[in-house]
């Protein structure tokens, strides 16, 4: 571990807010297990190095090193708070074998000379941060760079009717509620401005724990500089369905979606 200076930790709203986030957004255990199928499938062969592109509290990373034995992962992130964090909570339940082979890194994403991996991942629709095509494609291009012979880059994607206005929606769970609302929508930049809030049980919605500017970008959109940085194919996966309309947490591999009031898929780039 290293290039981590700026002490993190919980949050001053009264509870942990990465534990919150985590319990509410985050599924890693399984997450990293289709990263690891969906390479594999691809290319006949396990992925050995992961980096985790925009890792936040780098949970992905501490799932991946504890997969196999060989595994190696990298985080990057911009912000020391949540990687401080990370390494408190997450890093210190891993085996000294396992801490060895992860390393964390203080940088933006778009900063040359990364380290190189057969798998590079950009979780949580991250990467919206980049409003314009030019500062995509600039991460593409580097994110491509930065890969190993047969490497691959999966990037997730979100989107639907429901996405092109305000709404908010919760999610009760045993401690706590999760709301997850979005503020606005501009057709002409499709920018939008998302929050979420928590509403600890017995206690008052704590609002605006996390905040993201992001701008909406469409599959179409993300496939077509994909391939201009050099990519030989996009695959999306998209979520099959439960009998509730919800979606089951199962991804696979289509050319045609639904048009649902809201989905998430991920884009497959090799
Ligand atoms: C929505 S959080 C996602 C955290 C984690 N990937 C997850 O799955 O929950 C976005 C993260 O991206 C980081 N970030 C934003 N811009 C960045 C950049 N240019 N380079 C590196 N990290 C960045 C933020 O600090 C934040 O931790």
């Amino acid at each position: 571990m290293s290039r981590v200076h700026k002490k993190g930790g919980d949050s001053d709203h009264g509870f942990d807010r990465y534990e919150y986030y985590q319990k509410s957004v985050q599924s890693a255990e399984t997450d990293v297990e289709f990263y690891r199928d969906t390479y594999k499938d691809l290319r006949g062969k396990l992925p050995i190095t992961f980096r985790e592109d925009f890792c936040g509290t780098f949970a992905l990373s501490c799932e991946w090193v504890k997969l196999h034995k060989e595994f190696k992962a990298i985080g990057v992130d911009l912000d020391p708070d949540p990687l401080v964090y990370g390494q408190e909570r997450y890093l210190s339940l891993l085996t000294k074998d396992q801490q060895s082979r992860l390393s964390i890194l203080q940088k933006d994403v778009l900063s040359p000379h990364l380290p190189k991996a057969d798998l590079i991942v950009a979780a949580n629709f991250s990467y919206f941060v980049f409003k314009t095509r030019v500062r995509m494609k600039e991460y593409f291009a580097r994110a491509k760079k930065s890969l190993n012979r047969d490497g691959v880059f999966i990037i997730d994607c979100f989107g639907g009717s429901l996405c092109q206005d305000g709404n908010e929606e919760s999610t009760k769970h045993k401690k706590f509620t999760y709301y997850w609302e979005q503020v606005d929508f501009d057709p002409i930049t499709h920018r939008a401005h998302f929050y979420i809030h928590f509403k600890p049980n017995g206690k008052k919605k704590v609002e605006r724990v996390f905040s993201y500017d992001w701008r909406m970008w469409t599959i179409p959109e993300l496939r077509d500089i994909l391939e201009e940085v050099g990519f030989k194919k996009t695959t999306v996966y998209w979520e099959g369905t439960k009998r509730d309309g919800t979606g089951d947490g199962v991804f696979t591999s289509t050319n045609v979606g639904e048009a649902c009031l809201s989905w998430i898929a991920y884009i497959v780039a090799s």
